[in-house]
């Protein structure tokens, strides 16, 4: 199989990812229930983790991170905590339905910054005009799950700053791909999945929380600390993580920000960018196809839509399933975005690359196509 779909799931993983959930099957228990040495090793992995997370998002303290089962638990927490029911929030117009639905289980009065695809200083600007002091919760996410647009997470944080309004970010195309510093931006929460980016298994993410923030837990239960009291604790991460932890996700977690961080960001961004560069030029020039991108790949990570005219995108997406391609199409759960895109009609054909992928592999999606379209 080609995969080419790790927007969303990375399915190559670094050989150290299992490894790492083997061994923590064989020798680890559960962190934070005893100082016999099975819990003490599943206590040591979370802690790694947590430490090698903060580092990498520019956090001081390595208890600001804290373990959800992915990107959706991780935002839900961070809106739910900071938006009340018929709240105010700002929006970019490439949200994923993990943003746009629970607001709209809120009722929340949602404006959006609307902004064209690759145009980063309209994304500014467009929050600029709607973002004022009355408004409970910013939120943006770092590139689009549909067309890799990366947006000006940077800005949007100094206008939340000078306005005195929380930010939320979606880090979930941008982690182990783009640089985030939790500090720098005083983003009030920051949420990812572990599976992407990061090579971590299904089933795990990380809420970053920002200094001072106290977040309001969706789940109650044990935490291993305070047992005697009837409330969550108040301090970070017991109170978001009730019940027994994902070891083995963490594990491998683990493994893959240590992957990550030795590989670099820049290097793994370059090479995903490279081979978005090569399947936008050579799709480009094939018959009807309309590739979602600027020339120089101007504010685009390794993610790229296309469709073709005449063709459904999920007709296009089984076609390429048919021939061992692995792609995404239709949707990929954020209306809004393609809304914004002017693609929620048609839907489009979704290309992912991870730091696996080949240019070989790129050459045969583009035969692949040719052929499906000829
Ligand atoms: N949000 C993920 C995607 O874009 C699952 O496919």
């Amino acid at each position: 199989m080609i995969y080419l779909d790790s927007a969303a799931t990375t399915f190559q993983k670094p050989s150290a990812v299992e490894a790492a959930m083997v061994e923590a099957l064989r020798a680890m228990s559960s962190p934070g229930r005893g100082g016999y040495p099975a819990a003490m090793a599943a206590a040591e992995a979370a802690f790694d983790c947590r430490s090698e997370l903060a580092e990498l998002f520019g956090l001081d303290n390595p208890e600001q991170v804290a373990f959800t089962f992915n990107a959706t638990h991780g935002l839900n927490i961070a809106i739910k905590t900071l938006v009340p029911p018929g709240g105010r929030v700002v929006i970019s117009g490439y949200e994923h339905n993990a943003v746009t639905r629970p607001l709209a289980a809120l009722e929340a009065d949602v404006r959006i910054a609307e902004a064209p695809l690759f145009q980063p200083e309209a994304v500014s600007d467009a929050f600029a005009k709607l973002v004022d002091g009355g408004v409970d919760a910013v939120i943006c996410s770092h590139v689009s799950n549909v067309f890799g647009f990366i947006q000006p997470v940077e800005a949007v944080a100094v206008l939340c700053r000078a306005r005195g309004v929380p930010l939320i970010i979606d880090d979930s195309q941008a982690a182990g791909v783009l640089p985030l510093n939790m500090t720098e931006l005083g983003a009030a929460f920051a949420a990812m999945p572990g599976h992407k980016g990061l090579y971590g298994p299904q089933g795990t993410g990380v809420l970053l929380c920002g200094k001072g923030v106290m977040p309001r837990p969706l789940l109650e239960g044990g935490t291993g600390s305070l047992s005697i009291q009837q409330e969550m604790p108040d301090f970070l991460p017991d109170r978001l993580e009730a019940g027994t932890h994902n070891v083995p996700g963490i594990a491998g977690l683990l493994a893959g920000v240590r992957y990550v961080r030795q590989r670099g960001l820049e290097a793994i961004c370059r090479r995903e960018r490279q081979l978005a560069q090569m399947a936008a030029e050579e799709l480009r020039v094939l018959p009807g196809v309309t590739v979602y991108a600027r020339p120089d790949l101007h504010a685009q990570a390794g993610v790229l839509s296309f469709t073709a005219e005449g063709r459904e995108a999920e007709a296009l997406g089984e076609a390429l399933a048919e021939r061992g391609i692995a792609v995404r199409a239709g949707l990929h759960c954020a209306p809004l975005a393609h809304s914004s895109a002017g693609t929620l009609e048609s839907g489009t054909v979704r290309l992912s690359f991870s730091d696996f992928n080949t240019p070989e592999e790129v050459s045969c999606l583009v035969s692949a196509m040719r052929e499906i379209l000829s």
